[in-house]
């Protein structure tokens, strides 16, 4: 449902919406923003599954200020001179994810790392300020369709999917953030958007190293080496566990053997996907010290199933 951002009570609203773990179509100046509670797993699986993602791709997380982003990652000299330099604006930091940092692993798809953004725009702040936390925004498109730069684009894209859509307008820059990642004394360019080359160049004295990833280039199962692998291995659609082997579950029925496996977490008793990917990654985690080898059940490949599926052919596929 699309409300003017103007409207009394529109702002307390959508924030009814995100504490209840809904989503919010939130106006930023680059794009619209499809918000969820970045530290709830589940708000942010129904991102992913509203979207249609077929991959569990890391979030940007929004929050309100510089202060407000040191509780979530620590900053080097050079991302703060940035930080500095340009927040509120167009500009996504990839950082070094604080280890308390109240993100669900969803937001960040297990990574160590979070992007960063502090969006330049008057109802998105309003809406971090009255929410009071992080929110996780990919923009408010269907996966493969572009950016939305109206609140007429998102509720043609997710109007089903969305508690609120807050209305601002047209978006100023139209498209999204340019995406910076400090590595020592280089600084990447993981993304082209909205702030220019020459300024941010003007700011670091330095150039930047272009090493853009298009959101839809393949990535080969097990090649995202930043991404979190168990040292486990892990064993797919098993029909039984093997005795000693750990146990990812899913749904009511235990396959046979689970009687003896070392350990078990079961994704989602009521075989809901939403409930499951929200736990996936803990998961992962908790059973890596388990055992040599995770079995794991099988898992319907609808829905968000199929990004659930992905990230298991991921950590199952053979390491380099
Ligand atoms: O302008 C924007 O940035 C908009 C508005 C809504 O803020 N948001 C946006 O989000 O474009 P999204 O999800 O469509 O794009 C986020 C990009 C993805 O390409 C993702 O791979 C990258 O950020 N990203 C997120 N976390 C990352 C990380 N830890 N390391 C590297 N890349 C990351
Ligand atoms: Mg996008």
């Amino acid at each position: 449902m699309i409300r003017s951002a103007s409207d009394p009570g529109a702002i307390a609203d959508a924030v009814a919406v995100l504490v209840a773990g809904g989503l919010v179509g939130m106006p930023t100046e680059t794009v619209y923003g499809l918000a969820a509670d970045a530290g709830n797993g589940e708000a942010v699986a129904r991102i992913y599954a509203a979207k249609g993602r077929p991959r569990f791709n890391p979030l940007i997380a929004h929050v309100a200020d510089l202060a407000a982003a040191e509780h979530l990652a620590r900053f080097d000299p050079l991302s703060r001179r940035l930080a500095e330099a340009f927040w509120p604006g167009p500009l996504t930091l990839v950082l070094s994810k604080r280890p308390d940092a109240p993100l669900a692993d969803l937001a960040t798809a297990g990574l160590d790392t979070v992007a960063i953004r502090v969006p330049a725009h008057p109802v998105a702040h309003a809406l971090l300020d009255a929410f009071g936390g992080p929110l996780a925004a990919p923009s408010a498109n269907r996966s493969g369709h572009v950016s939305p730069t109206s609140a007429a684009h998102v509720e043609a894209d997710l109007g089903d999917r969305v508690g609120i859509i807050l209305d601002a307008g047209p978006t100023k820059v139209g498209v999204e953030s340019t995406i910076l990642k400090v590595e020592g004394e280089r600084v990447l360019l993981l993304r082209a958007g909205g702030l220019a080359r020459p300024a941010i160049e003007a700011v670091i004295g330095r150039a930047l190293v272009a090493q853009t990833h298009a959101e839809s280039a393949p990535v080969a199962p097990g090649m995202l080496a930043s991404h979190y692998a168990p040292a486990a291995a892990v064993r797919l659609d098993v029909a039984r566990v093997a005795p000693g082997e750990a146990l990812i579950a899913f749904g009511e029925r235990l396959p046979p053997g689970a009687e003896h496996a070392a350990a078990v977490v079961n994704l989602s008793e009521r075989g809901d996907v939403v409930e499951a990917a929200a736990r996936l990654f803990a998961a992962l985690r908790e059973l890596d010290g388990a055992a040599d080898t995770i079995a794991v059940a099988p898992i319907p490949g609808e829905g968000l199933g199929e990004a659930i599926r992905d990230r298991l052919a991921r950590a199952a596929a053979p390491r380099p």
